[in-house]
């Protein structure tokens, strides 16, 4: 009782404050206001239990853009009381980034590459922050699809190379868990693996060759997995990536040609049939933000012929700028959560500007990467806790600037001297050091 007195003066006295001050305050300087006022009480009260539905319901308002942005300055006003719903006000900011997202049960992950395994000096950053594993590359077709051996054979045929079991080596030995990353996708994938007799001057083979050789190829993914010792270790698998355009139609790749838009359908039969239970199966895709619905539609055709799903979640990549709209994001999440599938982000980096009009690595505009990372992370976890989305994973697609796909953008969390910027100290959701 005594606490809810002192809860209640307390947020008597931030109302009166925020009165007195205009209610002007930006999303996150809200969050803090009201994370601090916690702190000073020195107690970690449960606040969602503070807080009604119609506040809760506010929220769902106002990230609907339609335009007239009229719903959403209307309820500016009751912004710091919805926030106070956040569990993210509760988080013990201590140890790496895992630490921090452990307490609200989401996986904390990085790509991997073979030059990250090599020096300490980002192993220690990888084994203090990542729980989760990626292969950046090394998983994917070109890098286990043998030819020589697939001529030997007759069939598509799978072998791992020291190159992939290296990694998967120092994962296993750091007590990593794994997602796959990736079964079947029009890019880093022979072209030879479609042509007759595995040979492209022959033609491409017919829909039926193809399929046999796409149910070979993944059961002999899963096989080789278990055989190698490393089956285990997966809790996540992206079967298909980026089959969808924005506009909805299916992109044009020899999956497509030669199988039709089935193919997805077929693979995530496959990998159903051959992958462990314990290994969730995902469709994962760019840009999902502008195709929310195509992709939502693709995932609900995913059954099999009793209803069942052969689908277990959606990846989201977040391959975003710090001009692209969080709102924009959260809705996608939110309608991929609605489906009941598991939800995550699984290669996230917010490059600095927009894709049109990428912006320097000033003082300036690495502050504002730093408020980005914050608010998508502490977003992400106070919706999980209302439960409008079901994010079980962040995966970062890597760690350090210098060793990214996009060097060029600054889009991580480290500088090239290995310095935490303020994007690591917001995607560690901690406000202080985050560029606020
Ligand atoms: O392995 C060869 C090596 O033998 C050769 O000497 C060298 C010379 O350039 O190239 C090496 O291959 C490179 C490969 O990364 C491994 O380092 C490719 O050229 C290069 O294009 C490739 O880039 C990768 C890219 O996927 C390819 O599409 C990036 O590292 C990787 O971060 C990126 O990851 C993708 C995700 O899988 C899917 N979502 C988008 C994301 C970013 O593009």
């Amino acid at each position: 009782m005594k606490k809810i007195f002192r809860f209640a003066s307390v947020m008597i006295m931030v109302l009166m404050l925020l009165a007195m001050t205009g209610c002007d305050k930006t999303d996150n300087d809200k969050i803090v206001d009201t994370a601090a006022v916690v702190e000073d009480d020195k107690e970690i009260i449960p606040v969602e239990d503070n807080v009604s539905k119609e506040e809760d319901s506010a929220t769902d308002i106002e990230v609907i853009d339609d335009g007239t942005a009229s719903e959403a300055e209307e309820l500016t006003p009751t912004e710091p009381a919805e926030k106070a719903t956040s569990d993210q006000i509760t988080a013990v900011i201590e140890g790496g980034i895992k630490d921090v997202y452990e307490q609200y049960g989401i996986k904390a992950g990085t790509c991997l590459s073979d030059a990250m395994i090599t020096q300490s000096k980002y192993t220690d950053i990888i084994t203090e922050n990542f729980n989760s594993i990626t292969h950046e590359n090394f998983m994917k077709p070109d890098y286990l699809i043998s030819k020589s051996k697939s001529i030997e054979t007759g069939e598509l045929s799978v072998e791992f190379t020291k190159r992939t079991t290296d990694l998967l080596d120092w994962a296993k030995s750091n007590g990593m868990s794994m997602r796959g990353h990736v079964l079947v996708w029009h890019s880093q994938t022979p072209d030879w693996i479609f042509y007759k007799n595995f040979d492209k001057a022959q033609g491409l083979v017919d829909r039926d060759t193809m399929l046999t050789r796409m149910e070979s190829y993944i059961k002999q993914m899963f096989e080789q997995l278990d055989t190698l010792g490393y089956a285990d270790m997966f809790y996540a698998y992206d079967v298909v990536n980026e089959a969808i355009n924005d506009d909805g139609s299916y992109r044009d790749s020899l999956w497509k040609q030669i199988v039709g838009e089935d193919f997805i359908w077929y693979a995530f039969s496959y990998a159903d049939k051959y992958a462990p239970e314990t290994i969730k199966l995902y469709y994962n895709d760019y840009n999902e933000q502008f195709k929310t619905d195509y992709i939502v539609k693709l995932a609900e055709s995913l059954v099999d012929d009793t209803g069942r799903s052969l689908i277990d979640g959606i990846g989201c990549q977040g391959h975003l700028y710090t001009g692209d709209s969080i709102d924009d994001y959260m809705s996608m999440l939110q309608a991929f959560s609605a489906t009941g599938l598991d939800v995550q982000i699984t290669e996230l980096d917010v490059s600095l500007g927009t894709w049109q009009n990428i912006l320097k690595a000033t003082e300036e505009n690495l502050l504002a990467q730093g408020q980005y990372y914050y608010e998508m992370v502490s977003r992400i976890i106070e919706e999980n806790a209302a439960g409008t989305t079901n994010v079980s994973g962040i995966t970062y697609w890597g760690f350090v600037d210098n060793l990214s796909w996009r060097n060029d953008r600054s889009p991580l969390l480290f500088d090239s001297n290995l310095e935490p910027k303020y994007a690591y100290h917001g995607a560690r959701l901690d406000y202080d050091n985050a560029g606020y």
